[in-house]
């Protein structure tokens, strides 16, 4: 088998790497009845037809993760995962309000995950950063209040925002106020745009929002001048093939948009998104693509140029 080439993950929703098994190992431990019998009953649900309906199935999945040592697993297993597909560096995103509503503490959730990051780089050799998401299907002020509850990890933990769920006919700019507090607290932001929605949801998250990276952003594409934009301002797209394919934001493959991309100058990089979900990892992105030595290795570069890490840092992976 070939080495994978050592990259970095920067579109990875943590809750998006349950694997089948893991979800029932996790719901017969904590008492959570699932209306599926087995691993290969939950996988033959994994099916949709847009964002919405595996959004569906994303947060009804969520309801087995209940304990501080339920997060700490997930995301061992997803480090665990990463490191043999090549990663080095890892930016996760979490959805805190998704776990709040079913009566699971914001403690509970980091203190979790945050055991699993501490001990990321000896036990995987990944470095990490962790990316607090909010719902724009929910209301802004519910955003505002679990941000103001997250502050006691800010910079320590929680070192960035993002802006994800059902996109389509919930634009960026309510959330203006919560992105806006995090850059005064030192917080990095990105934002989904232009996964189903329209180019004037990309424009909007740059301008509103001031989002410093894009996930997804294919829609991009639509808008010439918005593309010479990115371009000039040298902003980053976290691109992830298997989901676009899987939740028919492209039809197939073969008309994935990656490649247009790479020829306009776009600064691209390819993740994973919810690799449990979409049938695979990060290194299954890089091989669906087919891409030449030379592709993998742009794409691989990009991703620790588009990384939130220190000029050393970053110096010492490229
Ligand atoms: N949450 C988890 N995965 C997502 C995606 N692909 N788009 C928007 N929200 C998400
Ligand atoms: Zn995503």
């Amino acid at each position: 088998m070939t080495v994978p080439v050592p990259k970095a993950e920067l579109h990875l929703h943590i809750e998006g790497t349950l694997e089948p098994e893991a979800a029932l190992a996790c719901a017969a431990r904590n008492g959570v009845e699932l209306p599926f019998a087995s691993a290969d009953a939950l996988r033959a649900a994994y099916s949709f037809t847009d964002l919405a309906s595996f959004l569906d199935l994303y947060y009804a999945l969520m309801a087995v993760l209940r304990t501080e040592r339920d997060f700490t697993e997930l995301a061992d297993a997803y480090l665990a995962r990463a490191a043999a597909q090549g990663v080095r560096h890892a930016e996760i995103f979490f959805d805190p309000q998704a776990h709040l509503a079913r009566g699971v503490a914001l403690a509970t959730v980091l203190d979790g995950l945050g055991a699993a990051l501490a001990a990321a780089p000896a036990r995987h050799g990944i470095t990490t950063r962790l990316i607090m998401c909010f719902l724009r299907d929910r209301p802004a002020a519910e955003a505002l209040e679990v941000f103001e509850a997250a502050r006691p990890w800010f910079g320590t933990l929680v070192t960035g925002v993002g802006l994800d769920s059902a996109e389509v006919g919930n634009p960026p700019a309510p959330f203006a106020e919560v992105f806006g507090r995090a850059r005064d607290a030192g917080l990095r932001r990105v934002a989904h745009a232009g996964e189903e929605g329209p180019p004037a949801y990309v424009r909007e998250v740059l301008d509103v929002l001031g989002a410093e990276r894009v996930d997804h952003g294919i829609r991009s594409l639509e808008d010439p001048e918005l593309v010479a934009r990115l371009v000039r301002e040298r902003v980053p797209l976290t691109v992830c093939p298997l989901s676009n394919v899987r939740l028919r934001c492209v039809p197939d493959l073969a008309a994935h948009p990656l490649p247009r991309m790479l020829d306009a100058g776009l600064l691209v990089t390819v993740n994973s998104d919810d690799p449990s979900y979409f049938g695979g990892y990060i290194e299954d992105n890089y091989a669906a693509l087919g891409l030449d030595d030379e592709t993998s290795r742009l794409l691989a570069a990009n991703s620790f140029r588009a990384a939130f890490l220190p000029e050393d840092e970053r110096a010492a992976h490229l």
